[in-house]
């Protein structure tokens, strides 16, 4: 029997609800499998601040260093709540981003995935997303401006200012442009580079180690794309993409725009790889406006739990099952009301319901 440690944080907004749904499919995992998942539960984001005094406290750190993976929820509260809370003790300062640093997490895969029959939770024309969307955004997520040096103050005009640097070493451009290039070789063999090399030095020296790397991977269809004009094909023609591959700052930003044309950011799972330790999440926040209303979209958390099973276990078969669990639900016309659209015909079902439709459909895999 294989076990393993997880570290479970729910985090804060919708978190705890859809880490509920992640967890009852993995419980059906271990009753198909010959697996445990030891869980421990760990406090991580706002509400732990408001309880202890930090985002994440040293019990927390301590968990995830035992843990063979972790999952995270979401994390971050309203604005107006957060502001009770001063700048860089917030979560997204104080806990998600020195965990991405003390993992050193720097390639994230961001799927944006789609199959044809669900066509209609696109807000795009079905004669535009044609035979469904399936990419694989890969983010640079340990560097670039999130992580530069900054500093803010009073200028010598007496005018308040912020600088923050965005800087990229060859090293940290060229792990991620591998990791790109060896996924774009398991899957259709093209490859976007996402830049801005029209204005950005960072840009062309990303761009330089695309081209070095391209040499190693004859077989990978390179092509060079500024990050604005990204954006406008994404919605235009997102059928073109397969992989796509960027800095931080930039694939922040596609990746919502991603979530957005699949109908929802509730279909963003993520998974979060460093040399030694990976998490686990969903690539949107946590939804103050809609937490415990059992309205959440659960995919986004029971895919990054897939995306685990896979990516840290080697369980992939299983988590094909796990994925068409979810697309069987889906296919019966069950969905959370994020991807309902007029005339989509879909039936509204709640977090928790969506959670049970997608347990039960895996718990039937493999029944004749
Ligand atoms: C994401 C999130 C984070 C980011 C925030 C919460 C710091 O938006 O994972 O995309 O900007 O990286
Ligand atoms: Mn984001």
């Amino acid at each position: 029997m294989n076990e393993y440690r997880l570290c479970v944080m729910p985090g804060d907004g919708i978190g705890p609800e859809i880490m509920k749904e992640g967890i009852k499919a993995l419980k059906v995992v271990e009753a198909r499998n010959d697996v445990r998942f030891h869980l421990m539960e760990a406090a991580f984001g706002a509400a732990a601040w408001f309880e202890t005094g930090s985002c994440c406290p040293d019990e927390t750190w301590a968990m995830c260093d035992r843990a063979d993976a972790i999952i995270k929820g979401t994390v971050g509260l309203s604005l107006e709540e957060s502001r009770k809370i001063p700048v860089d003790e917030q979560p997204e300062r104080s806990a998600l981003l020195p965990m991405r640093r003390r993992y050193d997490t720097f390639a994230n895969f961001r799927p944006v995935y789609l199959p044809r029959a669900f066509n209609h939770f696109s807000p795009l024309k079905p004669e535009v997303v044609g035979d469904g969307i399936d990419i694989m955004i890969i983010r640079e997520l340990v560097g670039g401006i999130y992580f530069g040096e900054k500093e803010t103050g009073i200028n010598d005009e007496g005018l308040r200012y912020a600088r923050e640097v965005l800087d990229y070493d060859e090293r940290l451009i060229k792990r991620t442009v591998d990791v790109a290039f060896e996924t774009a070789t398991k899957r259709r063999r093209k490859l976007h580079n996402i830049n801005k090399s029209n204005v950005l030095k960072s840009s062309i020296l990303w761009t330089d180690i695309v081209m070095e790397t391209a040499r190693d991977f004859p077989d990978v269809e390179v092509h060079h794309m500024l990050v604005d004009a990204a954006a406008t094909a994404l919605c235009l023609n997102p059928g073109q993409f397969d992989v796509m591959v960027m800095e931080n700052m930039f694939g922040d930003i596609l990746s919502d725009q991603a979530g957005g044309i699949l109908g929802s950011l509730g279909l963003m799972p993520s998974a979060c790889l460093g040399p030694e330790k990976a998490y686990y999440e969903p690539s949107h926040g946590s939804a103050p406006d809609i937490a415990g209303k059992n309205v959440a979209n659960p995919y986004s958390m029971i895919g990054s739990f897939a995306m685990m099973l896979d990516m840290s276990f080697g369980m992939r078969e299983e988590a094909d099952n796990l994925w068409k669990a979810m697309e069987s639900v889906f296919a019966a016309g069950y969905s959370t009301g994020d991807l309902s659209r007029p005339g989509g015909g879909i039936r509204i079902v709640g977090t928790e319901e969506f959670g049970d439709r997608v347990a039960d459909a895996l718990d039937r895999t493999g029944d004749s």
